[in-house]
């Protein structure tokens, strides 16, 4: 019995301790430094608005994650250019010594970050830019990815577009990175069974004049179109592709960027467009209804798949610092914990692969009535092949 009530004694005072420490902690430690590395004007303006309402909407749900510690976010506009990619990094690393940064869209932003933000203790976490060799040859420890891989959401479309027995393509993109790691993933698909690529037609970035380009592929008439572009081009291309005459003659295949977060910008010039992402608005599962409702509300808008990997990005970091207790000092602890957080996204389950890279469903979508509606999943559970990865 005494020693009964020794044990319940020792346990309550083990318990008071815990919670003063971490009362302690909590009072004592600095806010968590997140720095935001998107773009806030340019041609990809809505989309870095929309990770950042994400970001903040997930680091607000999980405030009691926390344990107490408070948030400080260090917002810096990007413009979606590249040369300004490196002083901004060092900025927020040096000046601002944020924990995390958190960005950015554009691929070649992402490589000017990476240049100086590789191998340093602030982890860099990508909500949007797919360059192929940040979790490829560049990989690092304190790089994680909440979005995809350029070729993540391209190659499945080629064998769809084998599917559709389609044999002779047009592919069409913005010159730069991104662009052309969308069009060679497509690619290595389709004409690994069979497909031919009869043209490959480039456009200066962020140019949006396709007039010409779209009356040498009506000329060229051939089974279908695969395309890269997003944002504002997004917009202009699907409504010029309609606008041309091309809509109803030649299919438009894209990845899901041409339709995501545009579909009522591009009205009727977007419906049957399919495309393949690893996401789709009209996702039937709890996660992803509650999260639209709950960024209509905040917002007052539409959520789209910018506004989800914002999100996973918040909810990436709010798991790992609750797994830590609220201390995020050692880096080599919370990189751990966050390379074994699994994730309940909008978007389905997401864990990470050895490179740090969405381990994901990838979802072929058709617009029906302005919403990117799921018609099947080509790709499930798709891993980045992460090509000269050496973690
Ligand atoms: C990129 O540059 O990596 C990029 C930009 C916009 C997208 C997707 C990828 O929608």
């Amino acid at each position: 019995m005494e020693n009964n009530k020794k044990f319940l004694r020792t346990l309550l005072a083990a318990a008071v301790t815990t919670t003063l420490c971490s009362q302690a902690l909590a009072d004592n430690a600095e806010p968590i430094k997140v720095g935001v590395m998107l773009p806030f004007s340019g041609i990809y303006a809505a989309l870095g608005d929309a990770g950042r309402n994400g970001l903040k909407l997930a680091l607000q749900e999980h405030a009691d994650d926390l344990h107490g510690r408070q948030i400080e976010f260090i917002e810096m506009d990007t413009e979606a250019k590249p040369e300004k990619a490196p002083e901004i990094a060092s900025s927020l690393l040096d000046q601002h010594h944020s924990d995390f940064i958190i960005g950015p869209v554009h691929s070649g932003v992402a490589m000017g970050m990476i240049k100086v933000l590789k191998d340093k203790d602030t982890i860099m976490i990508i909500p949007n830019a797919g360059a192929n060799a940040a979790t490829g040859p560049l990989c690092a420890p304190n790089i994680f990815r909440t979005s995809f891989s350029m070729w993540q959401p391209s190659y499945p479309m080629g064998r769809v577009a084998l599917d559709s027995a389609y044999k002779r393509v047009v592919t069409m993109s913005w010159n730069y990175g991104a662009g052309r790691e969308s069009l060679e993933a497509f690619e290595e698909a389709f004409t690994a069974g069979g497909g031919k690529i009869v043209k490959q037609i480039m456009v200066p970035f962020p140019k949006t004049e396709f007039q010409s380009y779209l009356s040498e592929i009506g000329s060229i008439n051939p089974d279908a179109v695969f395309v890269f572009f997003a944002g504002g081009g997004a917009v202009k291309f699907v409504k010029d592709y309609d606008a041309l005459g091309l809509k109803g003659k030649i299919p438009l295949l894209g990845s899901g960027f041409l339709t995501e977060g545009t579909t009522s910008a591009q009205g009727p010039s977007a419906e049957g467009i399919r495309t393949t992402l690893h996401y789709a608005d009209g996702l039937d599962n709890e996660v992803n209804t509650k999260f639209r409702q709950d960024y209509r509300q905040m917002f007052g808008k539409e959520a789209d798949i910018y506004a989800v990997q914002g999100y996973d990005a918040g909810l990436l970091i709010a798991k790992a610092v609750d797994k830590l207790g609220g201390d995020i000092s050692d880096r080599a602890a919370l990189i751990k914990a966050m390379e074994s957080t699994k994730l309940l996204s909008p978007r389905g389950e997401v864990s990470f692969s050895k490179a740090h890279n969405p381990i994901q469903n990838i979802y072929l979508r058709e617009v029906v009535d302005g919403v990117n509606k799921v018609m099947d999943v080509p790709a499930a559970k798709l891993e980045d092949p992460a090509r000269g990865c050496k973690l």
